[in-house]
């Protein structure tokens, strides 16, 4: 079946308290309307329109990082669902085939879902997904008769017996094209909110003797989201998938429900993450490497049998190769970290890149910022950084070299040669004896004199 999706986003979401358009507001770092339209591709839809409204070319951008095929259709007054879906009629001219409208602020759908939905278009016009809500409040009412749906009421416009019904609609359908934009021209705005309702294209179907079913799905699915509350409660449903998904694929997750995912984490198996871990958007990390606790990871990519942390911070473009060892309290930033190479302690590391089998001593920085431009530290293989030593960009060290403690290096350093750049040490007999007796005099004679 070929399918296009319309998913409304054009709400302001005016419970959100915010002047970001409630659809962009992220769930595990990717926009809501993000994950409704990741939902919806399971079903390989030829188009794809984002009815947009409120925040529309923030929106827009969103859509087009996620697919640059979708077309965004603007509602420039929110005039109820049925309006919404209305404005994606020109964008669909010459398409034919079923669409199935998704919301764009109820990211939780199952492909499962979606398939049903479409399967159950074979017997019926028109598919309704429903569930059975814990507390139906102030959703749409499903008027079932047997297998049929009859009609759809809203909550504003329902009589109390109608409001004893539990079955509520999720706003999202399944119907041929065609079909679907002539049923939508009928629909008036004449009810308790004066909206076009999309829900009133039901009992328009059943007038013209169209079949009208309802498929049910968890109420998790249709969990939309209205407020920050909301968002956090998505978020914390989004976790708990995610970690249960990482889990099954082989990764071990020592304290699951402390880890904190992104939408686009890639983990491979064998892998082990300690507690405390939190991973932003765009990481990958290879099989059989190792995340200690309270390590925050970022853009970055590590490799098979790398081990961060504890308490270590990859930030966008920290690229680890295999077996390379990040310990605690470093920072690793726009920086290649070789095969093997180690920085253990304390250290800064951007806008570099470090040779296999090198060792970066504790305490090491990448002076790579001269206060307007960003510079380059290049470093060989098995180089030995000792501790303290701060690299001030751009420089380039060779294969082999070798830095002394506490250098200051600003000069580029040849293959297997020593960079030493701090002042020479020098040893005053009995001057430590002399210093000490001379202060605790001064000292008594204050003490005297207060
Ligand atoms: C709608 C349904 C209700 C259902 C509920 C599920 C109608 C009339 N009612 O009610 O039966 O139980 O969803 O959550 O359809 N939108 C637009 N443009 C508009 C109006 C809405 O894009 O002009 C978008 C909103 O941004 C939102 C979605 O459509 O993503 C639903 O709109 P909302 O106003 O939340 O509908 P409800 O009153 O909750
Ligand atoms: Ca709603």
């Amino acid at each position: 079946m070929t399918t296009a999706l319309v998913i409304l986003a054009a709400g302001k979401g005016t419970r959100m308290k915010s002047d970001l358009p409630k659809v962009l507001h992220p769930i595990a770092h990717a926009p809501m309307l993000v994950h409704a339209m990741r939902a919806g591709a399971v079903l390989s839809p030829e188009r794809t329109v984002v009815v947009a409204g409120h925040g529309a070319d923030d929106v827009r951008k969103a859509v087009a990082v996620e697919d640059e095929t979708a077309q965004v259709v603007l509602q420039e007054e929110q005039l109820g669902t049925a309006h919404a879906v209305d404005q994606a009629r020109e964008a669909l001219t010459g398409f034919s085939g079923d669409v199935v409208v998704l919301y764009g602020d109820t990211p939780f759908l199952q492909p499962d879902t979606l398939e049903r939905m479409v399967a159950a278009r074979a017997t019926h016009d028109l598919v309704i997904l429903g569930f059975e809500a814990a507390d139906p409040a102030r959703y749409g009412r499903l008027v079932m008769q047997g297998d049929t749906l009859e009609r759809i009421v809203e909550f504003k416009d329902a009589s109390d017996e109608e409001r004893a019904i539990t079955f509520c609609n999720s706003g999202l359908m399944a119907c041929d094209s065609k079909t679907l934009f002539s049923l939508i021209s009928e629909v008036g705005n004449g009810n308790a909110a004066g909206e076009y309702y999309l829900t009133d294209i039901v009992e328009i179907a059943r007038s013209r003797g169209l079949k009208v079913t309802a498929v049910a799905c968890d109420e998790e699915q249709t969990l939309g989201v209205n407020s920050r509350a909301d968002l956090a409660a998505a978020d914390a449903v989004f976790q708990t998938r995610a970690r249960v998904e990482l889990l099954d694929l082989g990764v071990t997750l020592m304290a699951p429900e402390t880890v904190y995912l992104a939408a686009d984490t890639v983990i491979g198996r064998d892998t082990v993450i300690e507690p405390n871990v939190v991973f932003g958007p765009g990481v990958t990390v290879e099989s059989g490497a190792t995340i200690r606790a309270f390590s925050h990871l970022e853009g970055c990519h590590v490799s098979q049998g790398a081990v961060v942390g504890p308490y270590a911070r990859l930030r966008p473009g920290a690229e680890l190769a295999e077996n390379a060892k990040i310990g605690n309290f470093v920072e690793i930033k726009n920086a290649e970290i070789g095969e093997g190479a180690k920085v253990n302690h304390l250290s800064y590391v951007g806008d570099a890149s470090v040779g296999a089998a090198t060792n970066i001593g504790a305490g090491t920085i990448t002076c790579n910022y001269d206060g307007v431009m960003k510079h380059r530290t290049e470093i060989g293989e098995k180089v030995f950084i000792g501790s303290n030593t701060m690299l001030v960009a751009p420089v380039t060290l060779g294969d082999g070299a070798m830095t002394a403690t506490g250098t200051v290096v600003t000069k580029n350093v040849d293959p297997d040669a020593l960079a030493v750049a701090r002042a020479r040490q020098e040893n005053k007999p009995g001057y430590a004896r002399k210093l000490f007796d001379m202060l605790k005099a001064k000292k008594a004679r204050q003490n005297k004199g207060a």
